[in-house]
């Protein structure tokens, strides 16, 4: 698949490496050029990476996505990934349906709500694997991005988990600002879930 990326900072390099490595084609676009150089060999403005790709990942802070995206043209048709989280101190969500936000500014792109739920360091496993249990992604966004955005989840060794449309998208930011807040009190947020049989 022809891969872009927005960004060249830990999530693109965590996930690009991935997906280089998986034998996809990716592109880095980056505002530092060095820094999209040392993710991959294939660098371009936001426009050519987002031109040469099929999927895009965005990887930017959230506050920076609406100004980067208007940067890159015309995305009509293409599956744009959406990573962010706009998170503030105290855990708390500042800019409240991200992913809806982004979907507004992005004209025909289908969005997609993936990856922002663990830290960059899990994103770096290979693969992303806890007690041999694979890491579930959830997705939300249009049925057929979704197909396109779990074979890239499956490329990294997790399994995808198909969570509905965008208008869901929401609720991962949300639980994603619970769970960190959990996290930063020193509590394992993975503990307050019971498994399926229960
Ligand atoms: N880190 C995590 O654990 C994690 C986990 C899940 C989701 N996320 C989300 O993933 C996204 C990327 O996170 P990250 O950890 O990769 O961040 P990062 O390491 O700080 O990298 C951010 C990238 O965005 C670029 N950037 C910053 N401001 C920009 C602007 N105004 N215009 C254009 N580019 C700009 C940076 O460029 P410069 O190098 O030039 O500053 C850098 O390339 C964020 O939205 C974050 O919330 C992060």
């Amino acid at each position: 698949m022809r891969i872009g990326i927005f960004g060249a900072g830990g999530m693109a390099e965590a996930l690009g490496g991935q997906w280089t490595a998986a034998g996809h084609e990716v592109m880095v676009a980056a505002r530092d050029r060095a820094k999209a150089a040392a993710i991959s060999a294939r660098v371009g403005t936001w426009a050519e990476a987002a031109a040469a790709s099929e999927v895009i990942l965005l990887a930017v802070p959230a506050d920076a996505v609406t100004e980067v995206v208007a940067a890159a043209g015309n995305l009509a048709g293409k599956v744009l990934i959406d990573c962010t989280n706009a998170v503030g101190p105290g855990a708390v969500l500042t800019i409240p349906d991200q992913a809806a936000r982004i979907a507004l500014a992005a004209g025909d792109a289908h969005v997609v709500k993936a990856f922002n739920l663990c830290h960059v360091d899990v994103w770096r496993m290979t693969p992303p694997a806890f007690g041999g249990r694979p890491l579930a992604v959830p997705l939300c966004g249009p049925p057929e991005a979704v197909g396109v955005v779990s074979s890239l989840v499956r490329d990294i060794g997790c399994t995808p988990l198909n969570a509905g449309g965008l208008d869901r998208a929401r609720l991962m930011e949300a639980t994603m600002a619970f769970m960190v807040g959990l996290w930063f009190d020193g509590h394992d947020a993975q503990a307050c879930f019971p498994p399926l049989p229960a």
